[in-house]
């Protein structure tokens, strides 16, 4: 799973060269000072080229780099954003952050956004889409991208869990306008904390670099402080210790997700055979060669059935990838601190009323999470405990 397993003396050399090359630790300017390092700079060179996008900029985290795509795609007050019922929180309060109108979608048995509800949502004031890549594996981008193009909307992919995943051989966040990624702890990659805003687009990558550092336009005519300006915007600039960090953690993506891949094999036929007599259902994946590897998820018969499973699972040692134990988190159903004072949605219960496509299908989901360190004995134990709480 995350990119902590696999942290460490690289890192840290990397870290240590930054100290022993000037020590600045601001991502640009004090150029006299830093013996022309400029490792976030690097970062965005290396990260952008390696899904294949031209313009790559670097944030504070995920959350951060959703704000900033929005931004950048000129996202604001009397816009509607479309995005998925399962998703991490964040997504969400990204498009609140701009001013905009969250429209939550429901999902399918992909666990990302279902292209036949995304359609149902749009209005006049919908500007822009943003499909979830959830737990590792890539949405329906052929039938998405078609319909953004029929209605003229914009696509931001939230790629935060399934960077290095791919969909028909192109990176996940390289298919639409913008591709938005996070680094922090939990993830593939990390560099603590961090996020990525990638796109072709001049335009978009201009006006999402500018927001992101107080409307600075980087102008080098200029020095820094008579640069110009010409939108407001805030600070989510990454600095130069995680611009290191993240370079060593991408060199080290190929055998972390070659590793994942192989790993999430031998985890999936272990699952496969213990429930060859169950009616199980795996989830769907519209392009299983590009999973990350993130997780192996599949559905009981009922929700109820679900949650003993998984207790008993838990209480022989074993964890989830977010369903079921962090559902709140990543499900809109269970946001009334968000919704409930929306017009729309007020006084309304908002799984069994708003989403209840999307709860009947997370209710019945058990993801367990791959790991790097996994190995054969490790699975035959979880083999054996799923085995066991199948039977309570
Ligand atoms: C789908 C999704 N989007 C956005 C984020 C936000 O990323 P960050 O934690 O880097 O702010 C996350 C974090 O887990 C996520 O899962």
């Amino acid at each position: 799973m995350p990119g902590w397993e696999i942290i460490g003396e690289e890192e840290r050399a990397a870290v240590n060269a930054v100290f022993d090359n000037g020590g600045v630790l601001f991502r640009q300017a004090f150029a006299g000072l830093r013996n022309g390092v400029y490792k976030v700079k690097e970062f965005e060179q290396a990260f952008s080229r390696h899904a294949g996008v031209q313009y790559g900029h670097a944030v504070t985290s995920g959350t951060a780099a959703l704000k900033v795509g929005l931004k950048g795609l000129g996202i604001g007050p009397g816009d509607e954003v479309i995005t998925q019922s399962h998703t991490f929180v964040a997504t969400v309060e990204a498009i609140l952050e701009c001013g905009a109108t969250p429209v939550v979608a429901d999902v399918n048995w992909t666990l990302n956004l279902d292209p036949e509800d995304l359609e149902r949502k749009i209005t006049e004031r919908t500007r822009a889409v943003i499909p979830v890549h959830m737990l590792g594996v890539g949405a329906q981008m052929d039938e998405i991208l078609a319909i953004a193009r029929r209605h003229d909307l914009k696509v931001l992919e939230d790629t935060a869990q399934a960077l290095g995943g791919t969909y028909h051989g192109k990176a996940l966040g390289a298919l639409g306008d913008v591709g938005c990624y996070s680094f922090d702890h939990g993830k593939l990659l990390t560099t603590g904390e961090g996020g990525m805003v990638l796109t072709d687009q001049h335009e978009i990558y201009f006006r999402a670099r500018c927001y992101a550092d107080h409307g600075h336009e980087d102008n080098p005519a200029v020095p820094r402080g008579e640069d110009t300006r010409t939108c407001a915007g805030f600070n989510y600039r990454m600095m130069e210790l995680q611009g290191a960090i993240g370079l060593v953690q991408l060199q080290k993506l190929p055998g972390s997700l070659a590793k994942h891949r192989a790993n999430k094999a031998m985890l999936q036929a272990r699952v496969e055979h213990v429930t060859r007599n169950e009616e199980i259902r795996l989830r769907e994946i519209p392009d299983p060669d590009g999973d990350n590897g993130d997780s192996v998820i599949f559905f009981l018969d009922d929700a109820a059935r679900a949650k003993r499973v998984a207790r008993a699972l838990q209480e022989q040692g074993f964890g989830f990838k977010n369903l079921p134990d962090a559902l709140n988190w990543h499900f809109a159903g269970t946001w009334d601190h968000i919704f409930g004072d929306m017009a729309p949605y007020r006084g309304r219960d908002l799984e069994r009323d708003v989403w209840r496509q999307s709860g009947e299908i997370l209710r019945r989901a058990i993801a367990l999470p791959v790991f790097y360190k996994m190995d054969e004995a490790y699975v035959a134990r979880l083999g054996t405990a799923l085995e066991k709480a199948l039977q309570a």
